[in-house]
């Protein structure tokens, strides 16, 4: 954390190279907005109240998504350039003093380390501006930098206006910047439009720095890949595969076993304990947690759910926004939609869908079932089959269920129902009304026996097909 330094975010932009009806800044990368990953990279040097963020389009939505954090915002009403961003939050920065650090929102994969060894190498240098630099295979797209013979900045070139000697410098401008805030303030306002474009570039800072007897520095960084700007929803893809190879490797240097790790898509935020074996094709998304010796089958979907220690989820479950606890094994084709809870050592078997369900312990759900807005106390079994019908049309009902119950299979519990603990519904039932502790429940019509029905349906006249009923 620099107590004296100001980071600037730039996030006004439409975004025009994304094709879409999104801002760029609010498509996800790794499970989050690429402005998201700014900010908390922000967040590492500076306080949020000296974070300030520029929106222009849908200002609104990106607004909304940073919000309550503390965070200042400044809004840029025409997108007339990196340059003219800048100026629209002159009023919104608290301190025109100390540092003041310019980050593009479109940069996502800029790691926090890289951020404090700018901040290092410009108070070191006693520097007015440092840029981050790095060399690209293809620079296409990216300002040029022309360096001088002490490997200072003297020009940073855009694309649209490069030389075709320029264009083939391979020493890019990263977008990241550090500038002594109270010369930058005072120069911000030479820049003017560029003749191509007509927009103001704020890389023209450096020139007019230059002017005025100010060096500007360059720290090279080796790794470009960390410094990837998103302009197109290709390099999104890419960006969102490093981000994603980066979160398995620290995941499995944390002590979590994942097998085939390229076909495994892990949100930054996801946790996962020691142990655990998450097989190939997972997905685990948004706020999931996962306990430690837990083993997640092939292609297991997990969104922001938490799983407790020792759970088997057998491949291709679907949980979303649920909670299993210690020992539970769910699955294989198991969905449970949302706000579920199973209980300890719970078990929940292929084709068996449950919503707004909460399970006690060692509740068995073995095979095909739906258990929706249910309750379901410990011990309890509920047979292949069994159907809560909690919907009649236009509004949603409870079952509730006690301890140790026994629903046999094929049973239809129509909801809001009661069934008392230790009860038995005989299978194939349909129980509409409260099943008291201990009793059986039994709501089926009875079997009844024709004999010798088939002997007598041969011997019948050949106009009639079978014998009438009864006879
Ligand atoms: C910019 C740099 C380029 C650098 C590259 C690194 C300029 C002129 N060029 O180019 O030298 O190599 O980033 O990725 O700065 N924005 C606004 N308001 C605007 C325009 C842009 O807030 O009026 C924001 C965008 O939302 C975006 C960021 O600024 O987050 C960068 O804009 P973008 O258009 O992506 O710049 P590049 O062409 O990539
Ligand atoms: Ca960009």
């Amino acid at each position: 954390m620099e107590p004296n330094a100001t980071v600037v975010i730039l996030a006004a932009g439409s975004g025009t190279r994304m094709k879409s009806r999104k801002a760029k800044v609010l498509h996800e990368a790794g499970g989050l907005a690429l402005v998201e990953h700014v900010v908390r990279a922000a967040l590492t040097v500076a306080a949020p109240g000296h974070i300030v963020v520029v929106t222009g389009h849908q200002a609104d939505q990106v607004e909304d998504l940073l919000q309550g954090r503390g965070l200042r915002f400044a809004r840029q009403t025409e997108q007339n350039g990196t340059g003219h961003a800048l100026e629209a939050c002159r009023d919104a920065v608290p301190e025109h003093e100390g540092l003041l650090i310019v980050l593009y929102g479109d940069c996502p994969l800029l790691r926090a380390s890289t951020l404090a060894s700018l901040v290092r190498q410009h108070n070191l240098a006693r520097a007015t501006a440092t840029v981050i630099t790095t060399e690209v295979p293809n620079p296409t797209g990216y300002g040029r930098c022309i360096l001088d013979e002490d490997n200072c900045v003297r020009a940073i070139v855009e694309e649209k206006v490069a030389t075709a000697e320029q264009k083939a410098v391979r020493v890019i401008n990263s977008g990241i910047y550090c500038f002594d805030a109270a010369t930058l303030w005072q120069k911000l306002g030479e820049i003017v439009p560029n003749p191509v474009s007509g927009e103001y570039y704020l890389t023209d800072i450096v020139e007019i720095l230059n002017a005025s007897g100010h060096k500007v520095h360059s720290l090279l960084h080796g790794d470009y890949g960390e410094l990837l700007g998103i302009n197109t929803k290709v390099e999104l893809s890419e960006a969102d595969g490093i981000l994603r190879r980066r979160k398995n490797t620290d995941l499995m240097l944390a002590g979590a076993v994942i097998r085939r790790p390229e076909t495994v898509s892990i949100d930054v935020d996801v946790t996962v304990g020691i142990d655990t074996i998450i097989d190939p094709f997972c997905q685990l998304t948004g706020s999931t947690t996962i306990g430690e010796n837990c083993h997640i089958g092939a292609g297991a979907i997990l969104s922001d759910t938490r799983i407790d220690d020792d759970v088997e989820i057998a491949p291709y479950t679907i949980i979303g926004r649920s909670v299993v606890e210690t020992g539970a094994s769910i699955g294989p084709f198991a969905r449970l939609r949302m706000d579920n809870h199973v209980g300890a050592g719970s078990h929940i078997g292929n084709f068996v869908e449950l919503k707004k369900t909460r399970f006690g312990k060692g509740v068995k759900a073995g095979h095909l079932a739906y258990l929706g807005d249910s309750e379901i106390g410990a011990g309890t079994n509920i047979g292949a089959g069994t159907i809560t019908c909690n919907y009649d049309g236009s509004k949603k009902h409870r079952t509730v269920i006690g301890e140790g119950a026994f629903i046999g299979s094929n049973s239809t519990l129509v909801a809001p129902l009661e069934v008392g603990g230790t009860a038995y519904i005989a299978a194939g039932s349909v129980i509409t009304e409260t099943v008291p502790e201990g009793a059986l429940g039994i709501g089926r019509g009875r079997q009844s026996n024709k004999e010798g029905w088939v002997e007598k349906r041969k011997s019948a006249p050949a106009t009639s097909s079978r014998p009438a009923d009864g006879q």
